[in-house]
């Protein structure tokens, strides 16, 4: 499939002079740029009587690009303040639904849907997101250690505080590629049995100090803190769940467009297309964003595109 290049990615919706207990949306911060723009009108062709779905709505930056050129968008979201701006902008043709896309299936169905055009996954974190220092994603800014994209369930804090240090150490490992984790496992538990840990710089701080030798380059913290978000809001579960739902759903000659931002995800899209017994993949290798894009975003640098098609029936 030939593939034009890009600019930027993921929305960015400013929350401004809210609090994390007001969700009244101000329709004027919804900006975004979304990532691999043009890559994503060449896989889902958008045109006036097609469905999507776009399961990570965030600040509806590709789900904009669908609907000006026509197409009908069911709009996922599972951030409240994501559901809130979207909803506040009222584009026409865009159905916001809250949930979790892992149960996209149910979710069209209670919609009446049972079939679409394509599906688009843009997974992880907005900018939205980690911009809000009160959401806890950032170790930079002092936060409650939080990091639910939800808010709902277990927070970062709760799983540092609760769970055993082999576990602490399994997790940092696993979805932090950290190689360092049972060392920062240890100071952890050091440190909560003198009190709880609460605050994003407080974990920090504490990460610093177990990281043997550290003087620059990437900050001790990164890896620990990408382990813990993919934890709290099982980042990893909900892909593989989507993954097997956008089969079910798709229409014959219906896509799948994923875009994903570390290798962890990205094994796991590639894995399942090529096992797939329902999709055929369109693209062998990742599409990456074009270095115009990479040098205006730098958060296009890690992304990565993988398409694939559901066949249309033979006639
Ligand atoms: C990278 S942003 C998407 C940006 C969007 N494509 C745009 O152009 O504005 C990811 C969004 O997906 C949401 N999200 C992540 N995982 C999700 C899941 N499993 N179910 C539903 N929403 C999810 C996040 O809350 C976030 O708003």
């Amino acid at each position: 499939m030939t593939m034009m290049t890009a600019s930027q990615g993921n929305l960015s919706l400013s929350k401004t002079a809210e609090t994390d207990s007001d969700l009244t949306p101000d329709p004027t911060a919804l900006s975004h740029i979304p990532v691999l723009a043009d890559e994503i009108l060449d896989a889902l062709a958008p045109a006036p009587g097609k469905i999507f779905v776009d399961g990570t709505l965030g600040g509806a930056g590709h789900t904009r690009l669908l609907l000006e050129r026509g197409a009908t968008v069911y709009g996922i979201d599972q951030d409240p303040y994501a559901l809130e701006r979207a909803r506040a902008a009222a584009l026409p043709g865009l159905h916001v639904l809250q949930g979790n896309y892992r149960d996209m299936g149910e979710l069209l169905l209670a919609q009446g849907v049972t079939q679409v055009d394509g599906i688009l996954l843009d997974i992880g974190v907005s900018s939205f997101q980690l911009d809000d220092v009160e959401r806890g994603f950032s170790y930079h800014s002092e936060a409650p250690l939080d990091m639910r994209m939800s808010q709902d369930g277990e927070s970062a804090a709760d799983v540092v505080n609760d769970l055993e240090e082999s576990e602490l150490a399994a997790l940092i490992y696993e979805y932090g590629e950290e190689r360092h984790s049972r060392r920062i496992a240890r100071f952890i538990v050091q440190a909560r049995e003198k009190a709880p840990i609460e605050t994003t710089v407080q974990l920090a701080d504490l990460i610093k100090r177990a990281y043997p030798g550290f003087s620059k380059g990437i900050h001790p913290a990164r890896r620990t803190f990408q382990a813990l978000r993919i934890y709290v809001n099982d980042e990893l579960g909900a892909l593989r769940d989507g993954l097997k739902a956008a089969e079910g759903l798709l229409a014959p000659g219906g896509r799948l467009a994923v875009i994903s931002f570390h290798s962890l995800e990205d094994r796991i899209v590639k894995r399942f297309l090529l096992g797939s017994e329902v999709l055929t993949p369109l693209t062998k290798k990742p599409i990456v964003a074009s270095e115009t894009e990479q040098a205006s975003n730098p958060r296009a640098r890690s992304a990565k595109l993988r398409v694939a098609e559901r066949p249309a029936e033979a006639s």
